[in-house]
């Protein structure tokens, strides 16, 4: 931990709806499990539980993504941090186990500052112990909020410094195009002119690779996926019966993405925060989209938001993409 105490303090802007973490969840569960078809919010897979089970995904053998982007990171390192340049302000949208930022920061040259933005309080609390620890020359600003409506800098003493957001994991492909590309208009805007974004996708491949990836022999990704239902219980005292329901990902061409869903194994009704929910059997909830890119699909995808890509590398099976966008100068 940190020596100066008041310096580990994670920032949760005074307007955000995050300050009320319980009433937000139990909204966004209601809400989605009275849509149909039903889901569930999928930021909310990262609780305590599911950001482990989370790590010990990104170690399966089946899930290439992480050790492919944590490749890419390390052969390619030093060039990503030559175009996002000297005396940098990364700002990281979601945290993980901290390898890749910290495999980033080690490349860059005199960051300043390093802001990881993140809805999970205790696992941003304690990746911002981690790297201050290891880099106690940055100033580091962890600030608890949703990064799809994050949009104010907390003061980190260094308004002049290139602004650089570091988006890793393919979380990008979490959302939908409409949601990624406002993403990225969002991210242009907090950048401002001379800003960049290091993006890490996972692109289009056999659907059967991708397939692998979200379907392990081990059923850690099963886990995961259950857990969603486990946190609900256990938060808003709902009585759902993890083991009444298959997790199934299949791809989906036609969209490109996987697509998670926890299949009811059974007619069922379960209750959440007092209001009763039937499923029938075979009925799906999806908690979770997995889009796939193609190269052309991310030129694309960037279309309008402000950023143009300038660089991308790749791993030699062309499985996985970091890409490196600038603001375009007007
Ligand atoms: N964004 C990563 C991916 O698409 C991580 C991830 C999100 C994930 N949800 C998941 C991994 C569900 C496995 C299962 O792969």
């Amino acid at each position: 931990m940190s020596s100066n105490p008041a310096d580990s303090a994670v920032i949760f802007p005074a307007h955000h709806p995050e300050r009320d973490s319980v009433g937000d969840f139990r909204a966004d569960v209601l809400k989605g499990l009275s849509a149909r078809p039903k889901t569930l919010p999928s930021k909310y897979l990262y609780d305590e539980i599911g950001s482990g089970l989370f790590e010990k995904i990104c170690e399966l053998p089946e899930y290439y993504l992480t050790r492919t982007e944590l490749k890419l990171l390390r052969r390619h390192g030093a060039e990503m941090a030559a175009m996002i340049g000297r005396d940098c302000l990364l700002i990281e949208y979601g945290i993980g186990s901290g390898l890749k930022t910290r495999l980033l920061l080690g490349h860059l040259t005199d960051p300043v500052a390093y802001v990881p933005v993140d809805v999970a309080h205790p696992q941003l609390r304690e990746s911002a112990a981690t790297i201050r620890r290891d880099f106690p020359h940055i100033v580091v600003r962890p600030v608890c909020a949703d990064f799809t409506t994050f949009s104010r800098l907390p003061d980190v003493g260094a308004s002049s410094a290139r602004r650089v957001v570091y988006f890793p994991g393919s979380t990008i492909g979490n959302f939908t195009r409409p949601e990624a590309r406002q993403l990225l208009a969002r991210a242009a805007l907090l950048c401002g002119p001379n800003g960049g974004l290091l993006l890490g996708v996972d692109l289009k491949k056999h659907p059967q690779i991708l397939e692998k990836a979200y379907n392990d022999r081990q059923s850690v990704t099963a886990a995961f996926n259950l857990n969603a239902l486990a946190r609900v219980n256990r938060e808003l005292q709902a009585t759902f019966r993890p083991d009444q329901f298959w997790h199934y990902a299949p791809y989906n061409p036609r969209h490109g993405r996987v697509e998670m869903h926890l299949v009811s194994r059974s007619d069922q009704q379960v209750q959440v925060a007092g209001e009763n929910f039937s499923l029938a059997e075979g009925e799906s909830i999806c908690t979770e989209y997995c889009h796939k890119y193609s190269l052309r699909d991310l030129h694309e995808l960037t279309r309008g938001t402000g950023f143009t890509i300038e660089r991308t590398w790749l791993d030699e099976n062309k499985y996985f993409s970091v890409s490196y966008l600038a603001v375009r100068r007007r």
